[in-house]
């Protein structure tokens, strides 16, 4: 083997690696290479790795999230995000954007199996009859005829109710996974104590300042997927000026955003950064080029104030 297609083989055997950590079944969705060709003067492929549910669905590893994107606003960045390569779009119910999200993915044009597309049950809603309607609301809204994860969106109201409406929709076929978000370890355990289907998801509010290790590892124990909220704490706590961040994205000439992002993918978690510039969408999908050596992941580490940034949640 010469030199160069020794160190592309070691390159590529660190990636899969890291893949590896990601999901052990970790594969690579090809994305339409001249969408790119703008970002990196050429034609070059960026594809975004898939995960591998605990049923066997695969989804994404970076998605486009979209709270606070509605009306007009809402269906142009959902058509951008579609169009720069996205093909995981996060909404909910209490979003108020439903309708939005479904326009701009209506104009986008893309087949809808393309895309993997979740929406999640808002409190208000819980129980066995009231889910049921409030799936099918989502779904005319979003004008589509399944939806690829559904999750309840926060641990409140007649949880037991809600999940035995979402486990007969998901035998229907009308949802291919479904999930929770906001859960403790404690409140996923006594869910998954009378599931007949084991949830898939856990979508928490994790980021540099709040990395919920405890969770972290259960969901790992408990084989379900970690997907994090406000990947950059929604800016707060002067993320996008965090000078032990800089300094890291200047070694590998990369942005803050950027390397937050891959500081999440390394860890194997299921990222969804909302933005409403498209230059912001592209620059966030850009993070499969780089590496972060274990040296930086522990300086990143070390950035955890293990609380939350969203106090008026809890
Ligand atoms: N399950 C739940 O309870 C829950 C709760 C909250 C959120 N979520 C989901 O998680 C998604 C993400 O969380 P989030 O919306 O709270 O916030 P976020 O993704 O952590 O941060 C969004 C903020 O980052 C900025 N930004 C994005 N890319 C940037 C870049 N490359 N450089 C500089 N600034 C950048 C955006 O501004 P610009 O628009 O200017 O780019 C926006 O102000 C939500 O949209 C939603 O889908 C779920």
């Amino acid at each position: 083997m010469d030199k160069k297609n020794q160190s592309d083989g070691i390159k590529r055997r660190r990636f899969l690696q890291i893949g590896s950590a990601f999901a052990a079944s970790a594969i690579y969705l090809p994305l339409s290479g001249n969408l790119f060709g703008a970002l990196s003067g050429n034609n070059a492929k960026i594809s975004i790795p898939t995960v591998k549910l605990n049923n066997g669905l695969l989804m994404p590893g970076l998605g486009f999230g979209t709270n606070t994107l509605t009306g007009d606003i809402g269906e142009r960045s959902v058509y951008d995000a579609i169009s720069v390569g996205y093909r995981l779009i996060d909404t909910a119910t209490v979003y108020g954007n439903e309708e939005s999200v479904g326009a701009g993915i209506k104009k986008s044009g893309i087949k809808r199996e393309e895309l993997f597309v979740t929406s999640k049950l808002w409190v208000d809603d819980s129980g066995y009859e009231n889910s049921k309607k409030a799936f099918q609301t989502s779904l005319s809204k979003l004008g589509l005829g399944y939806l690829d994860l559904y999750l309840i969106h926060r641990p409140r109201g007649d949880v037991k109710g809600s999940w035995k409406a979402m486990e007969e929709l998901y035998s229907q076929g009308k949802i291919k996974a479904i999930g929770v978000s906001n859960f403790n370890p404690d409140q996923l355990a006594e869910l998954m104590a009378y599931a007949n289907i084991k949830p898939v998801i856990n979508q928490v509010e994790t980021h540099v300042f709040f990395q919920e290790n405890i969770i972290y590892e259960d969901l790992k124990k408990k084989d379900v997927q970690m997907e994090a909220w406000s990947p950059f704490a929604a800016g707060r706590n002067g993320i996008f000026s965090n000078e032990t961040l800089a300094a890291i994205g200047k070694k590998y000439n990369k942005s803050i955003a950027q390397v937050v992002l891959r500081w999440h993918f390394q860890r194997g978690i299921v990222v969804i950064p909302r933005s409403s510039q498209k230059a912001h969408m592209i620059e966030n999908l850009n993070i499969f080029d780089f590496e972060l050596p274990k040296s930086d992941m522990q300086i990143i580490a070390k950035l955890d104030l293990n609380t939350t940034q969203f106090p008026e949640w809890e």
